[in-house]
């Protein structure tokens, strides 16, 4: 099978057609498939009428299921979240904020599946920012304070009791479920290869990123400030606009990702699986 694949005229991201994915996928689809994922970094399927089965079956095609803490799943698929928000909801907009998913885990999932099944008529785009661009333009001061640095990732500030998400979030329709667990830490490389091109690119930002390992907290602060305004300019970014019915791919080591609101007053509803991290 050859697909038509059509690359978007911004950072990253590609449009494929010529693919029924409601329907097993031979090898050669597969491959193909992963390898516009690897290049494109956001691959968008529209007019695909999947189901949940489909749903998890496309997404083991390209390795097994990431564990998603913090999230419950829809009921009968242990591996699916409902992204969800309802028309008369005042809680802030879940996952407004950059980020690359569940990076604070000590193997990171390779990327994350989105389905789309009820989308408002204006607003609730995704954006992403091509992670690979913005190291290769970053200027040489900059990268040289980054360079070899780790990064300390948390979900605290999300997930914690007392964060984002925890006791004091009322009215959410997503079943979102902050825990103690949310107070670990992780260290990651912050220019790391990606681990399947061996591209050079950041990995991660402020939100998860809490700061760098042997730097103090102002310093940290600092330093992670000029990363997250340098890795976020609008050069490096890709606006993903929805339809009902579309999959979309992101590989998480090469793209940050935010959700953006703009659609009060309208339900939106989207199912999601992570790829986890290929074994080494
Ligand atoms: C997410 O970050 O998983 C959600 C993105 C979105 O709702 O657009």
């Amino acid at each position: 099978m050859s697909l038509q694949i059509t690359p978007s005229d911004q950072a990253c991201g590609a449009e494929v057609r010529g693919v029924d994915l409601t329907k097993p996928l031979d090898d050669e689809t597969i491959a193909e498939i992963r390898a516009a994922w690897l290049k494109h970094f956001v691959i968008a399927f529209p007019d695909q009428p999947m189901s949940d089965d489909d749903l998890e079956r496309f997404t083991q095609y390209f390795g097994p299921f990431g564990n998603d803490p913090f999230f419950g799943s829809i009921p009968g698929h242990d591996h699916i979240a409902a992204i969800k928000r309802n028309a008369n909801e005042t809680a802030p907009i879940f996952a407004e904020n950059w980020h690359t998913d569940w990076s604070f885990q000590e193997h990171p999932p390779a990327g994350t599946c989105l389905f789309s099944i009820t989308i408002p008529p204006m607003g609730g785009d995704t954006l992403f920012a091509n992670q690979h661009m913005a190291l290769d333009d970053m200027p040489d001061e900059l990268r040289n304070r980054l360079e070899g640095k780790m990064a300390i990732h948390s979900a605290r500030n999300g997930y914690s009791k007392d964060g984002m998400y925890g006791e004091n979030d009322k009215g959410r329709s997503m079943d979102i479920r902050s825990s103690d667990d949310a107070m670990a830490t992780q260290l990651h490389p912050v220019i790391r290869d990606h681990p399947e091109t061996g591209r050079p690119g950041l990995f991660g930002t402020a939100g998860y990123i809490i700061g760098f390992d042997g730097l103090d907290e102002a310093e940290g602060e600092d330093l992670l400030g000029e990363l997250y305004r340098w890795q976020t300019r609008p050069e490096f970014q890709y606006r993903h606009s929805w339809e009902p019915d579309m999959l979309l791919m992101w590989d998480n080591r090469a793209v940050l990702h935010m959700a953006t609101g703009g659609y009060q007053g309208h339900d939106r509803l989207l199912h999601r699986t992570t790829i986890g991290a290929r074994p080494n």
